[in-house]
C-alpha cells in the first residue's frame, strides 16, 4: 500500500520543525490528518470523528476556521523523574461544521517529541447530550511496523507482551484466547491491542500511541487492520454497548503519539504529562513519596498464608461477629507479625509498612463476596489497630492502608468517607486500592466510563482527606498524576507478583518503561531477593527470571514515588549488603538521563537524587547477557565521585545462580566509561557519591 501523505488545508510544525502535521477534510467531508517526523511518514491520512446515537460527527464537514498558537512554559512536578519539565508546543485548532449544523473542534498540539489531539464539542443547538457509539479516530501506519502488544481486554492489562508485525497481530493474539473470564476477546477483540502501544518501523522510528487525561470517558484500545496497517480507536463499552454518555460542552481525552528515531527519547518524553492539566491540589506539602515493605509477599510465596482471618465463614453465612469464628492460624496480618515488619522498617529507614488482609470481608473474596462485604473500618480480631498505630508512630514508621474492593466500586463509594476518615483517625495517609474480579456494578467494565469516573471520584475524595493512592486493577494511567499528584502509583500491568504465578521474562521489564510507564509510575513491587520459590518448600517451585542484582536496578528503570521492597524481611536479612542499596535509593529525582535503550532488550538510566548530589544508575538486560557501556559524561566536570557498584557476579545467571553478586567501589569522573557485564536476566545498580 502506498504511503499517502496529502497536501492539506492546515499545516503546523513542532517548535524545532522536525514534526509536521497536516489536517483537512476529504471529498465527503470527513476530517483527517497525517504526521511526519524528519520527513519520514509516521501516520498517513487518518480519519477523525465520533458517532453518537443522537448525532454523527464524522462526515459532511467543512472547515470553518483554524486558529494557531504557541506555548512554552517550564513547570515543576511535585515528584517524579525530573524537577522541571518543559512544555513547548505549537497548537492548531480546526473548527468544523457539518451540513446538519453540528459543531466540532479538533485541537492539535505538536511537540518536538510527538503530538496530541482531542475533540472539543462546544455547547450547540442540535445535540447537547450524546450517547457515544463509536470514535472513528484512526492512526494509519505507512508500513508493516513491528509492535509489542498485549491483547485487547476491557477488564485487565495484566499480560505478558508479544512481539509481532502488524500483519500478524490476529494470529499473535490467538494465544491469549480463553485466558479471560469473559470471551470478549475471541469475538469483538480478536485484533484489538491495548495502549500504550509501542511500534518500531523498518526505517528506524519508535512510535508510542496512547492517550492523556482520561476523564469522564472510556479508555481507548486499538483495532488493528492487518492488511491496511490501520489502527482505529476502540472505546470500552458498558455492557449495554454504549461507550460513553456525554453532556456538552465536552473535551475528549488527548490521543497521543510519541515519536523519535532514538529509543531513549521515548523513555524521556514528558508529552503525556504535558497534555494533562496542572495540579488541582494547591497545597501539596502533605504528598510524600515513600519506600515501603508489606505484609504481602507472604501470601504469594506458597506458604499457604491467607488474607482471610478464618476459613469457616462460608459455613456460617450471616455471622457478623468475627470473634465467634475460628481463626485459621495462617493470617499474617496479625499484631505480632505486623510489629516485626514495623521493627524491620524502623531499623532500615524504610518509610512505611503495607498490611493486607487486616479488615473484615476476605473470606470467600476470590469468589466475590457471595456472603461477605468488605468493611473498611472493621479490623479483624487479631489486628490490634490502636496498639499498632501507636507502636508505628513511636518507631517513626507509617502504616499503609489496604482497600480491596473486589471490584464492587459502588459499595466502595458508599463507604468512602467513612473509610478515609477511619484512615485519618488512625494515622494512615496512603492507601493501596484494588479491584480484583469481574463483578462491576451497573454493567461497567474495569475500563469503561463508569469506572473511569469512579477512579476520579476516589482520587478527588482522597485529595480532600489528604490521602495518597496506589491503585491496582484501575483504568491504566494517562498522566493524571500531574493533575492529582496524590495518585502516587498504579499497578495496571503485569507486576512482580506474577513471579509467583508463572513468571515475567526479563524482556517484560525492559519493555514496560516504553509502554505502560508512559502513563505514570507503576507499583511493580521490585526487590525480590529469594527468586527461587522452591526455597519455601510448599507448592511453589517457579524461578523468577531475574538475578538479585537486576532487582536492585529495577528501582531505577521502573521509577515510582511509592516504591516497594517486596520480599520478606527475613530474606533481606540474609543479604544485608545488597539491601543497603534499597535503603539508599531515593524515590524522587532532580534529573534523569537515559543512556542506553532498546525496547524489550535493555535500558540503562542515570538519575540525580532530588535531595542530594548523588547519582544512581540502573542497567538491565533481557535473557541475553550484555555489556552495558555507561558513559558518565553527564557528571559535573572536574568533580570526583566514588561509585558503589552492585553487579552480577561473573557466574551469575537468573536460572542457575541468581543470588551471585559483587559489590565494589571505584573512583569515577565525567570522563569515565564504565563497562558493566550483565548476566542473563541480570542487571547492575550503582550509587555515585561526590567526594567532598
Ligand atoms: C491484586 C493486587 O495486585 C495484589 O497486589 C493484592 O495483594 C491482591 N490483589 C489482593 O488485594
Ligand atoms: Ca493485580
Amino acid at each position: 500500500m502506498p504511503a499517502v501523505i496529502s497536501m492539506t488545508a492546515a499545516t503546523i510544525t513542532s517548535p524545532n520543525g522536525s514534526i509536521v502535521l497536516n489536517v483537512d477534510v476529504n471529498s465527503v467531508g470527513e476530517p483527517y490528518y497525517n504526521l511526519s517526523y524528519k520527513d519520514k511518514p509516521v501516520i498517513i491520512d487518518s480519519k477523525l470523528g465520533l458517532a453518537a446515537k443522537e448525532a454523527k460527527f464524522t462526515d459532511q464537514f467543512k472547515i470553518l476556521s483554524t486558529d494557531t498558537a504557541s506555548f512554552n512554559e517550564t513547570w515543576q512536578p511535585v515528584w517524579g523523574e525530573f524537577s522541571e519539565i518543559v512544555n513547548h508546543y505549537n497548537q492548531l485548532e480546526v473548527n468544523l461544521e457539518n451540513s446538519n449544523g453540528l459543531l466540532m473542534t479538533v485541537c492539535f498540539r505538536v511537540f518536538d517529541d510527538g503530538m496530541g489531539f482531542r475533540y472539543e464539542f462546544p455547547l450547540q443547538d442540535k445535540a447537547n447530550y450524546l450517547a457515544v457509539l463509536d470514535e472513528v479516530t484512526e492512526f494509519n501506519m505507512p508500513a508493516n511496523n513491528t509492535m509489542w502488544v498485549i491483547p485487547g481486554d476491557y477488564d485487565t492489562d495484566e499480560y505478558l507482551f508479544t512481539e509481532t508485525r502488524i500483519s500478524d497481530v490476529t494470529d499473535a493474539l490467538k494465544k491469549y484466547n480463553g485466558v479471560h473470564s469473559e470471551s470478549q476477546r475471541e469475538k469483538e477483540l480478536e485484533s484489538t491491542v491495548q495502549t500504550p502501544l509501542l511500534m518500531k518501523s523498518d526505517d528506524g522510528l519508535y512510535i508510542n500511541v496512547h492517550e492523556a487525561a482520561l476523564i469522564g470517558y472510556p479508555a481507548m484500545q486499538l483495532d488493528v487492520d492487518t492488511t491496511t496497517y490501520s489502527l482505529k480507536s476502540h472505546l470500552t463499552p458498558d455492557k449495554l454497548g454504549v461507550r460513553g454518555y456525554l453532556q456538552l460542552p465536552f473535551n475528549t481525552p488527548w490521543r497521543t503519539i510519541i515519536v523519535s528515531d532514538d529509543a531513549r527519547d521515548i523513555l524521556a518524553s514528558q508529552l503525556i504529562l504535558n497534555l494533562n492539566e496542572p495540579s488541582k491540589i494547591e497545597d501539596t506539602s502533605w504528598i510524600k513519596p515513600m519506600k515501603f515493605i508489606g505484609v504481602w509477599w507472604e501470601m504469594f510465596t506458597g506458604r499457604q498464608k491467607t488474607w482471610a482471618y478464618s476459613d469457616d465463614y462460608r459455613a456460617k453465612p450471616g455471622v457478623t461477629d468475627y470473634t465467634k469464628l475460628k481463626p485459621n492460624g495462617r493470617h499474617p496480618a496479625n499484631t505480632e507479625n505486623v510489629k516485626k515488619y514495623i521493627d524491620f522498617a524502623a531499623k532500615h529507614g524504610i518509610d512505611a509498612v503495607l498490611v493486607e488482609g487486616w479488615n473484615e470481608g476476605w473470606e470467600d473474596w476470590a469468589s466475590y463476596r457471595k456472603n461477605r462485604q468488605f468493611l473498611f473500618d472493621k479490623p479483624y480480631p487479631d489486628f490490634d489497630l490502636p496498639y499498632l498505630r501507636d507502636y508505628a508512630k513511636e518507631k517513626g514508621v507509617k502504616l499503609v492502608m489496604h482497600h480491596e474492593t473486589a471490584a464492587n466500586a459502588l459499595d466502595y463509594e458508599r463507604q468512602l468517607d467513612k473509610a478515609f476518615q477511619f484512615m485519618k483517625d488512625n494515622n494512615y495517609d496512603a492507601v493501596k486500592t484494588g479491584y480484583v474480579g469481574a463483578i462491576i456494578p451497573r454493567s461497567e467494565h474495569h475500563t469503561s466510563q463508569g469506572m473511569v469516573d469512579h477512579a476520579q471520584y476516589v482520587i478527588e475524595k482522597a485529595a480532600e482527606y489528604e490521602i495518597m493512592i496506589d491503585s491496582h486493577e484501575a483504568p491504566r494511567p494517562t498522566g493524571l498524576i500531574r493533575t492529582y499528584p496524590n495518585w502516587l502509583a498504579q499497578e495496571s500491568a503485569r507486576g512482580g507478583e506474577f513471579e509467583s504465578m508463572g513468571g515475567n521474562p526479563p524482556s517484560h521489564t525492559a519493555l514496560l518503561p516504553f509502554t505502560r510507564l508512559k502513563g505514570g509510575p507503576m507499583d511493580y513491587t521490585p526487590g525480590l531477593f529469594q527468586t527461587d520459590l522452591s526455597y519455601y518448600g510448599e507448592g511453589k517451585d517457579g524461578k523468577a527470571m531475574t538475578t538479585l542484582a537486576r532487582q536492585l536496578a529495577l528501582y531505577l528503570t521502573m521509577p515510582s514515588p511509592m516504591q516497594m521492597a517486596a520480599d520478606l524481611p527475613e530474606n533481606y536479612e540474609r543479604f544485608p549488603d545488597a539491601f543497603q542499596f534499597i535503603e539508599d535509593v531515593p524515590v524522587e529525582w532532580r534529573d534523569s538521563k537515559y543512556l542506553e535503550a532498546e525496547p524489550a532488550q535493555y535500558i540503562t538510566v542515570a538519575r540525580l537524587d532530588k535531595n542530594s548530589d548523588d547519582w544512581y544508575i540502573g542497567a538491565i538486560t533481557d535473557d541475553t547477557p550484555r555489556e552495558a557501556v555507561i558513559d558518565l559524561s553527564f557528571l559535573p566536570a572536574g568533580e570526583k565521585f566514588i561509585a558503589t557498584i552492585y553487579a552480577d557476579a561473573p557466574d551469575a545467571d537468573w536460572e542457575t545462580n541468581p543470588q551471585a553478586y559483587t559489590i565494589k567501589k571505584v573512583n569515577v569522573n565525567n570522563k569515565t566509561k564504565l563497562k558493566q557485564k550483565l548476566a542473563r536476566g541480570g542487571g547492575a545498580a550503582i550509587r555515585l557519591q561526590p567526594v567532598k
